[in-house]
């Protein structure tokens, strides 16, 4: 597909965001969060035509957005948004901490599931609570939520649980039971639950997203979730995100955030994310394609050159958690990588102390560059 050809990484390092600029050009840079793909053409378009009307004001109180992500959610997940739940957000991590602000008082404590996005203890310790952790339990047939270990740290008094759905950076999209499970829990202790299902439109085949708030009344009782184009459609940079509700005491919390955070959203952002969620589905259908082709892959020349490695291909986005402890190369192979083989990952133990020893690859990029930096790093072995 054209509209998916993989700039050269000559090109792509012309490109001003933070992956193209954090490190010097003899490194290939596969940690933050971004895909090398070109931007989908309705969403260029509806930027490009914006930029012609000079038209990069404010945000509008309109419904737009809301109109958009309930049409996705609904043609993709089956999923009835009731639009009056839709709150605009800047980003989702600023959704999260306005609504941690709001279902917490300071040192409650908040829980997470390690190994996750690492800004989900900043985001705990932002707003003066304290991070509990509930790790994930890795099981042969791969990691789950450990619903033992949550309810051990509901019943302990917790406040809140922030949900990674699906799970950064193991690329687990949560089984309904589990969800189910959970939502129970959380509504047995007064636990809110804020799901993070920002990496959703990235649910690869073989996986089925389920939007937590569908799963029950007391997961509707208890939950946030929080949704955006900006992983999906690659928008980061232009900041427009929402958090949806489905009962109204949820909503009592989202209603308290300011009326002017909407003017703190990003106009283009919000113009982006209408066009990405209106009309980006054959381009995000593809780019899911070359990402499942791209998570093969991986495993494939992991096998061939880096056997020692372990890596079970995720179900959601273009993350892969690689464990590279059998190499002897400490608990940072990310520092070492870094510096020996010149590939940026991400240093696995940010993302709790279980992760000491792995490292975050980011596979959304050309199928060469992957290879290139397997061979890299096979190279040092
Ligand atoms: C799970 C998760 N949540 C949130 C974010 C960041 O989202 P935002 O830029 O909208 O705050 C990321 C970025 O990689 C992420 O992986």
């Amino acid at each position: 597909m054209d509209d998916l050809a993989i700039p050269s990484l000559a090109e792509l390092r012309r490109r001003r965001s933070a992956k193209w600029r954090t490190f010097p050009d003899d490194v290939l840079p596969l940690p933050v969060a971004e895909m090398d793909f070109p931007l989908a053409e309705p969403i260029a378009r509806a930027l490009r035509e914006a930029v012609d009307r000079s038209d990069t004001g404010y945000a509008a109180p309109t419904r737009d957005l809301a109109d958009a992500v309930s049409g996705y959610a609904r043609r993709t997940w089956d999923w009835k948004i009731d639009t009056d739940g839709v709150r605009t957000v800047a980003d989702v991590g600023i959704g999260i901490v306005e609504v941690l602000r709001r279902v917490t008082g300071p040192g409650d404590r908040v829980v997470i599931s390690p190994p996750v996005y690492e800004p989900f203890a900043w985001w705990v310790r932002e707003v003066g609570a304290q991070v509990v952790e509930a790790p994930l339990a890795e099981g042969p047939r791969g990691w789950r939520l450990d619903l033992e270990a949550l309810e051990r740290a509901f019943a302990d008094r917790a406040t809140a649980y922030l949900l990674c759905n699906p799970h950064n950076p193991v690329g687990l999209v949560h089984p309904r039971e589990d969800l189910v499970a959970l939502a129970g829990l959380a509504d047995r202790y007064g636990v809110h639950v804020l799901s993070d299902e920002i990496h959703a439109p990235l649910v690869l085949p073989g996986a089925e997203f389920v939007p937590f708030l569908e799963v029950s009344d007391a997961a509707r009782r208890r939950g946030f979730s929080f949704l955006s184009a900006s992983k999906g459609w690659n928008l980061a940079g232009l900041k427009a995100a929402v958090v949806v509700t489905a009962d109204p005491a949820p909503r009592r919390y989202v209603d308290r955030l300011p009326a002017h955070s909407l003017y703190r959203t990003g106009h283009l952002g919000v113009i982006a994310t209408v066009a990405a969620f209106d009309e980006g589905d054959r381009w995000l259908a593809g780019a899911l394609g070359i990402l499942d082709h791209n998570r093969r892959l991986l495993g494939e020349l992991l096998a061939e050159s880096l056997p020692e490695a372990r890596y079970g291909p995720p179900q959601a986005g273009f993350l892969a958690w690689i464990d590279l402890r059998a190499l002897g190369w400490g608990d940072d192979p990310a520092a070492h990588i870094l510096d020996a083989a010149r590939v940026a990952l991400n240093a696995g133990h940010r993302y709790g102390s279980a992760g000491a020893g792995f490292a975050r690859l980011n596979f959304g990029c050309s199928p060469q560059t992957l290879t290139e930096a397997v061979a890299r790093i096979a190279a040092i072995r």
